[in-house]
């Protein structure tokens, strides 16, 4: 795909889909991290003298307009963040926006409202994706985070202007595939979260692509239970344990070694404090859940750290919201970062709850890549294309730059 090394901009109209869709608690931005990490994009193609107009949706409003959903207060925040003047047009078509674009000076940003108070954009229609490409001259797409969504923004309006990927998707897709398509070796992944039901075609796709694969959280219970063990009261899937078996005896043939906790620590409640015992995986009394990995398995996970060369990191180990039950997912972030910090280990880590969970661990700024990405990142493990993406790539093929 094209890049903006390759995009002449000066005195053009720039239309960038960025994923504004920051996280809201009580009408204030609870963590601006997106805001942040697209602002150089807009930086760069404002100081090369194009007229920036951003777009992005924001929340769920399916298509009708919603003021709690407007992205006015964001983009006030991404104004501070860029220390410049983001203007705010209440639409992102017609003729307010016409007017909004034609009253920018080159340097100028503009940020246009959510396009999902348009059923257009959704629905990926084309009439919808060509009255948004009117507002532009060029396309660039830096929202790697909403790329696994086929919609007028994200996908559409690429076949009607030429397409560039910004800085953002630009870093995202290379420290992905660096990750997985063209690891140092042994490469190893941390997969924690609750359910193996949610993360099925990610453990297949992983057992192609690692050495290591370490299960955690409450999937693990599952695989244990699956296994013949007595997971007491612990969130289980036993609908599961035909498919646990499976992945299992795939990866024995695949020779892809999996680690699964060998201790574990239970409560019989889940709630902060609550008293807890730690047992070996075959002592896991009747009235008791699982809520953490044990200290035996973190010394497992740790020292199989230390064979790898790269890290992928999805999911936490325990129940981390709710000490003590974050101690193993604490330690082992702990560890991933100083093995990154000293250069012996490449570190990739995304998907909502894992950014939380190493944030949670003052780690979150060690690793060597984090994804701003959820649905998106979790899509890419699954080996899955992106529409996002594929068509960035597409745009570019046709043009013969590859
Ligand atoms: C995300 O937060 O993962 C992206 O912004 C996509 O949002 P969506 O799940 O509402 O499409």
């Amino acid at each position: 795909f094209r890049t903006l090394d390759s995009a002449d901009v000066r005195g053009k109209r720039v239309l960038l889909r960025a994923d504004l869709n920051v996280p809201m608690h009580d009408g204030a931005i609870t963590d601006t991290s997106r805001l942040e990490r697209v602002a150089p994009t807009i930086r760069e193609l404002a100081d090369k003298g194009a007229k920036v107009i951003v777009m992005s949706h924001f929340a769920r409003p399916k298509g009708q307009v919603v003021p709690e959903m407007s992205l006015a207060p964001v983009g006030k925040k991404l104004g501070e963040i860029l220390g410049k003047p983001v203007s705010f047009v209440n639409n992102c078509v017609g003729p307010d926006v016409t007017k909004a674009v034609d009253g920018l000076k080159d340097g100028d940003v503009l940020l246009l409202e959510n396009t999902r108070f348009h059923k257009g954009e959704e629905a990926n229609d084309k009439d919808f994706a060509k009255a948004l490409a009117a507002n532009g001259d060029l396309y660039v797409d830096d929202a790697f985070s909403a790329a696994h969504r086929a919609h007028a923004s994200t996908e559409g309006i690429a076949h009607f202007l030429p397409a560039f990927a910004g800085r953002l998707m630009e870093a995202e897709l290379g420290a992905l595939s660096a990750a997985l398509e063209h690891p140092e070796r042994p490469v190893g992944a941390i997969i924690g979260g609750s359910k193996i039901s949610t993360k099925l075609d990610l453990l297949g796709n992983m057992l192609n692509k690692v050495d290591v694969l370490i299960i955690g959280g409450a999937m693990a219970n599952t695989f244990l239970a699956a296994e013949g063990y007595n997971v007491g009261k612990s969130l289980q899937e036993p609908d599961m344990h035909q498919t646990a078996r499976d992945i299992m005896k795939k990866a024995k043939e695949k020779g892809c070694e999996i680690i699964l906790p060998v201790d574990v620590v239970v409560a019989r409640e889940f709630k902060p404090n609550a008293q807890y015992e730690v047992v070996a995986i075959d002592a896991v009394p009747d009235d008791m859940m699982i809520l953490d990995v044990g200290p035996r398995s973190v010394e497992n996970i740790i020292k199989a750290l230390g064979k790898l060369k790269t890290l992928v990191w999805n999911g936490p180990l325990g129940a981390f919201e709710v000490p003590p039950f974050d101690t193993a997912t604490v330690e082992v972030a702990r560890v991933a970062a100083r093995l990154t910090k000293e250069g012996k280990l490449i570190t990739v880590a995304g998907g909502g709850d894992t950014v939380s969970a190493l944030r949670h661990a003052g780690v979150a700024n060690d690793m060597t890549y984090l994804s701003t990405a959820g649905g998106a990142f979790l899509e890419w493990l699954e080996g899955k294309a992106l529409p996002g993406v594929t068509v960035l790539r597409e745009v570019g093929d046709s043009l013969g730059l590859g």
